[in-house]
């Protein structure tokens, strides 16, 4: 059966944070490294991930899972969890895909293609050397932009590399940005800086998408681009050469009205909304430990997700939602 919510939003993506601990402290995201993390038995364990996977595609019908963090690749055993995800995919036919900053793949990327990821999302907020180390805590720029090429060369195509926009850090970027990737196979995602309980989002911080474009549009000319369904972001080929640029207006044009996702943390609470703070009591670790069977968690899903909002709130009421954190759920 498919997962219906009651404004007919038909549920098939599920995007499930592997860790909350991150290798890198971006200024954004962790701003004080406040949280320490989940202990590794608070997690879901890998066979409870598996689990968890099986069940979402042959019940619910699910057709694309993601993986996300903190940042994934920082989980012991991962690689071997991927392959095992692997063979989920070729059995049911899913999609997959990981978001990462990139940071250990180096050496990765083929295996990392031929056994289970087929998207993969890289994050990478500057091209300058040193800005990139004051935003991460990392002087990591030049292993990135080698992972970077690693992955166009395992055939990731395209490569999506995400970039959020904070005014007054990496607004100057933009142009660069555009220069540095324009003749790859990339897709240039520029994401709007969202509000966070932890980030201290400001009003000044936040750049619109329609700003961000219009300024790449000083220079370039873009094309727009047919969107998948359910895309988050508003994707245009930017004339004359290869790349293809991408907007993810999360917060002046939300996109709820397609939202096809539902998301599960780290520590296994299922989550309706990136946003959402209520986690309708359904942690998956707590019920696999009290022997629910399949059947009986299916019910509390189906529930669950007749409570999901029709959208998530504004961008001055999200700031003030202490509870969030991207740490936790994973973008
Ligand atoms: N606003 C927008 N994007 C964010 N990310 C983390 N925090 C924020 C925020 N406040 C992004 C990361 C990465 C993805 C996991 O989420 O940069 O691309």
């Amino acid at each position: 059966m498919k997962l219906v919510d009651k404004y007919d939003r038909v549920h098939d993506y599920l995007r499930i944070s592997l860790t909350d601990k991150c290798n890198y402290n971006c200024i954004y995201c962790n701003p004080s490294s406040i949280l320490g993390g989940a202990a590794k038995d608070d997690l879901l364990s890998f066979e409870e991930l598996l689990r968890l996977i099986e069940f979402f595609a042959t019940k619910l019908e699910f057709k694309k899972f993601r993986f996300t963090g903190g940042e994934p690749l920082v989980r012991k055993g991962i690689f071997e969890f991927l392959e095992e995800v692997g063979k989920l995919k070729r059995k049911y036919g899913f999609t997959t895909g990981l978001t990462t900053n990139g940071s250990l793949l180096k050496g990765k990327t083929a295996l990392l293609r031929e056994t289970a990821i087929d998207n993969l999302n890289i994050s990478l907020d500057s091209i300058n050397k040193d800005k990139f180390k004051s935003i991460t805590g990392k002087d990591d720029l030049e292993n990135l932009l080698d992972v970077i090429e690693e992955s166009l060369t395992a055939g990731y195509s395209p490569l999506k590399v995400n970039a959020v926009v904070i005014k007054g850090i990496n607004d100057y970027e933009i142009i660069p940005f555009v220069e540095y990737f324009k003749n790859k196979d990339i897709n240039l995602r520029f994401i709007e800086f969202m509000p966070f309980g932890s980030n201290e989002w400001e009003r000044n911080g936040f750049i619109s998408y329609e700003e961000i474009k219009s300024v790449v549009e000083r220079k370039y000319q873009l094309v727009p681009l047919a969107s998948e369904s359910n895309s988050v972001a508003k994707d245009f080929q930017l004339a004359d050469y290869a790349a293809k640029i991408s907007f993810i207006s999360s917060i002046s044009e939300h996109f709820c009205g397609t939202c096809n996702r539902v998301r599960v943390s780290s520590k296994g609470n299922f989550r309706l909304c990136l946003f959402a703070e209520g986690e309708h009591g359904i942690n998956f670790k707590e019920l696999y430990r009290q022997n629910y069977s399949d059947d009986q968690i299916l019910e509390l899903i189906i529930d669950a997700i007749n409570s999901k909002w029709e959208k998530h709130p504004e961008a001055n009421e999200l700031a003030v939602l202490a509870e969030n954190n991207m740490m936790t759920i994973g973008g």
